[in-house]
């Protein structure tokens, strides 16, 4: 299968890698520069879990590509642009394996191919130009998100990905809409946590961690019940509770951003929670206190809009 891996950020470049061991999948990434020219010069190097050198292809251009299968692993805020790029190019399906909510209905707008939505629980920090380190076991669900019953497409994907050696559940439409909420339970209560914290996601699996991780998923609970999808507090403690062994010494990827004084996903995740529980009365105090203070530490560098 031709994959194209369209951001190849710590996320991006452990699943191409993953997906460019397997001899029938020819893979490309999408990255920046730097990243891009030592993939070319030397290939991409994995550490941790597993370690191997993978040669796949990869490229600054995201225009006029063509392949079965797209990944879509950028930042939530470059969703837009990802996609204005794809448009340009032919594609059988697109599936997004990134944080926060919204991307999936962004693709769809964008792009006349099936989309799916995913979500993945591996850890993986990039360490330097071609180089990524694979240290969180972890699992991806997919699922049709557009159209909501293309179960068939959804197959197909998860196959091309199980062939990698990935951990894979292919869901149904509404299977992947509760997977998205439970992945935004995981990503509200780790990733602003240890970005503000400064500390490893390990250190929540512990007091004083999980007093904070155990409010922020019950609230995402609440709003996600008043959306319409059905899952228990009990079950988002628990997911994030395993995310947070499976992880235990990786840094998130907000603790990443703020360390490299970038910008983050919080209007995505805790924000969206913020918002999407307004809109039902409910309130999420704690939610709410996290994306204020890394919205405040985001406007004082510049990383945004100040009234944004
Ligand atoms: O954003 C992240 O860092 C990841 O989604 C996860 C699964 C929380 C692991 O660190």
């Amino acid at each position: 299968m031709e994959i194209v891996v369209f951001g190849a950020g710590s996320i991006g470049s452990l699943l191409g890698a993953l997906l460019a061991r397997v001899p029938d999948h020819d893979v490309t990434l999408v990255g920046r520069g730097p990243h891009v020219s030592a993939i070319r010069r030397r290939g991409l190097r994995v550490e941790g879990i597993e370690s191997f050198t993978v040669e796949p292809q990869a490229t600054t251009d995201g225009t006029d590509l063509a392949a079965d299968l797209v990944l879509v692993t950028v930042k939530a805020y470059d969703t837009e642009a990802a996609a204005r790029e794809l448009r340009t190019g032919e594609f059988d399906a697109v599936c997004s394996l990134q944080n926060g909510m919204g991307n999936e209905e962004t693709l769809a707008g964008y792009l006349d191919c099936p989309v799916l939505g995913g979500t993945t629980s591996y850890g993986a920090v990039r360490t330097d130009s071609g180089e990524v380190v694979w240290n969180g076991a972890g699992e991806i669900a997919v699922g049709p998100w557009a159209p909501r019953g293309d179960d068939e497409t959804a197959a197909t994907v998860g196959a091309a990905m199980t062939a990698g050696g990935l951990e894979v559940d292919v869901v149904d439409g509404a299977g992947i809409r509760r997977r998205l909420w439970e992945k935004l339970a995981v990503n509200a209560a780790i990733n602003p946590t240890t970005a503000l914290a400064r500390v490893e996601n390990g250190a929540l699996g512990d007091e004083p961690g999980t007093d904070l991780v155990e409010p922020i998923a019950r609230e995402v609970g609440a709003t996600a019940r008043a959306e319409g999808v059905t899952l228990s507090d009990e079950a988002l403690v628990d997911a994030v509770g395993e995310v947070v062994t499976a992880t235990a010494e990786n840094e998130s990827s907000m603790y990443a951003d703020v360390q490299a004084a970038r910008r983050t996903e919080i209007d995505v995740i805790n924000g969206y929670v913020v918002e999407r529980a307004r809109e039902h009365g409910i309130d999420v105090p704690t939610n709410r206190t996290l994306w204020t203070l890394l919205r405040a530490w985001e406007a004082e560098r510049g990383l945004r809009a100040i009234d944004a």
